[in-house]
């Protein structure tokens, strides 16, 4: 299959280099010259798991290339993504569509031969007609059809995700489409992976409800976790005791320090505003998005009854910056409200992350950064984990304590156990288990 990608962004590139693993020719797409040269000599704009090599190795076959130019990518094409952005409007929480419909006008006057249009982005339902009726507006004759496929990538395991997802979605009613979309999908096909095909507006809204079912999961696991801590319960005794009921699941029951990353806040959002236009009030969505949004902030006066409600003039290290590990993705990431709450506390806050620090400078300019997790415990009153990296897990705790100024940890995703902090000297506090 010859397929064009447009959009050079997380989804795309992820998704263009999967595609020319499978053994697809295909052509990634952008208007940014600068992204596309440097793409070319191999340089990859954001950070994900074994994407470079993914994407050395099938550019060096010649599976996979890259380009400005959309139109003549587009008119060789069996397959066409969209994979632009689809940033939360300023002001009114709506998905901005603005890119996806440049890209459709400009693909509909490059079309020469039958096509699928297939829209890869987080669309909002009803998307898809508009792109079809754009398309037909800009070339009355092409010859096209518009799918809806989307994505349910996790960053920092997008690639193992796309190799083996738990289902395919491609919405479309047209059977030439069908088979163009089963022969892109053909090597996951032939693992089993179901390809689940439906009409083109409940694909869109099969995104959008998953994304918000599962911000609810977490949600609902991060009320009962402050109710733990109020009865005296173990969160994650509870969350296992009711995940292994298979109607429950284990998955995506970690209490933490609320959700955040470029899609959960923003597709719950988005649905509840559309939910809203059509005169639908999601009310279990939006006291989701409620609860997540005051969490974050309520972890910094976690932090400060921690030091007993005092932090005026305090040193607070925090570990992990990233909206999770292994990203170096910022958006929407529980340390900025927590810290900034910090900050408004009077405190003072350094920070290290292994990855995400030069992101985090954007967002959080005025404090310190430190070179490493004991650089940071330096001659700090407390001590707080806000992403559960790796190396995190396994600090040697005794240099740790050695470094700080008084020996508190606040573990707001629940890494270490409680009886071996106090073992090693630690006032410990964590999500929603006992101190
Ligand atoms: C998510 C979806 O999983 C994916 O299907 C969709 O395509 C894009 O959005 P991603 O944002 O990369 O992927 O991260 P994910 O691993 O799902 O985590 C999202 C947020 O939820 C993170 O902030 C994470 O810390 C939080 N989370 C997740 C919890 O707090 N508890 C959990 O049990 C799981």
């Amino acid at each position: 299959m010859k397929i064009a990608m447009v959009g050079t962004g997380y989804v795309g590139l992820v998704s263009g280099a999967c595609f020319a693993d499978f053994g697809h020719q295909v052509v990634c797409v952008d208007k940014d010259a600068g992204k596309i040269e440097a793409l070319k000599r191999g340089k990859i704009p954001i950070y994900e798991t074994d994407l470079d090599k993914l994407v050395e190795t099938n550019a060096a076959a010649g599976r996979l290339t890259f380009t400005t130019e959309l139109a003549g990518a587009v008119a060789d094409a069996d397959a066409v993504f969209i994979a632009v952005g689809t940033p939360s409007r300023r002001g009114d929480g709506h998905a901005d569509l603005s890119y996806v419909y440049a890209a459709a006008k400009e693909i509909g006057a490059a079309l020469k031969k039958f096509t699928v249009v297939v829209t890869k982005s987080t669309v909002p339902v009803g998307t898809g007609d508009e792109v079809e009726r754009l398309i037909r507006e800009t070339n009355p004759d092409a010859d096209f059809a518009v799918a809806s496929n989307p994505e349910f990538l996790r960053e920092g395991a997008a690639i193992q995700d796309f190799r083996h997802p738990d289902r395919i979605v491609v919405g479309t009613e047209d059977d030439r489409a069908k088979r163009v979309m089963g022969e892109v999908y053909r090597p996951l096909y032939l693992n089993q992976a179901p390809i689940l095909y439906t009409a083109r507006r409940t694909a869109e809204l099969i995104k959008y409800a998953a994304n918000a079912f599962l911000a609810t999961k977490i949600t609902f696991i991060n009320e009962i976790a402050d109710l733990s801590e109020r009865v005296g319960a173990n969160v994650q005794e509870v969350a296992r005791g009711i995940g292994l009921d298979n109607r429950i699941g284990t998955k995506f029951l970690h209490a933490g320090a609320g959700y955040g990353g470029s899609c959960f806040p923003k597709d719950t959002r988005a649905l509840f505003k559309t939910a809203l236009d059509h005169d639908v009030q999601l009310k279990i969505v939006e006291a989701t998005l409620t609860a997540n949004d005051n969490r974050k902030r309520a972890m910094a006066r976690k932090v400060a009854n921690v030091l007993g409600g005092e932090l005026r003039g305090k040193t607070i290290g925090v570990l992990g910056l990233t909206f999770k590990p292994d990203t170096d993705d910022m958006r929407e990431a529980p340390s900025i409200p927590l810290i900034n709450g910090l900050i408004d506390f009077g405190a003072k806050v350094r920070a290290y992350d292994p990855i995400g620090m030069e992101q985090a400078r954007k967002e959080l300019p005025e404090i310190e950064y430190c070179k490493d997790a004991y650089e940071c415990a330096r001659q700090a009153d407390a001590l707080v984990i806000v992403t559960e990296w790796r190396q995190f897990r396994a600090l040697d705790l005794k240099r740790i304590k050695q470094e700080m100024k008084h020996p508190v940890v606040v573990d707001l995703r629940n890494i270490y156990r409680p009886d071996e902090m106090a073992a090693h000297g630690f006032t410990y506090d964590s999500i929603g288990r006992p101190r």
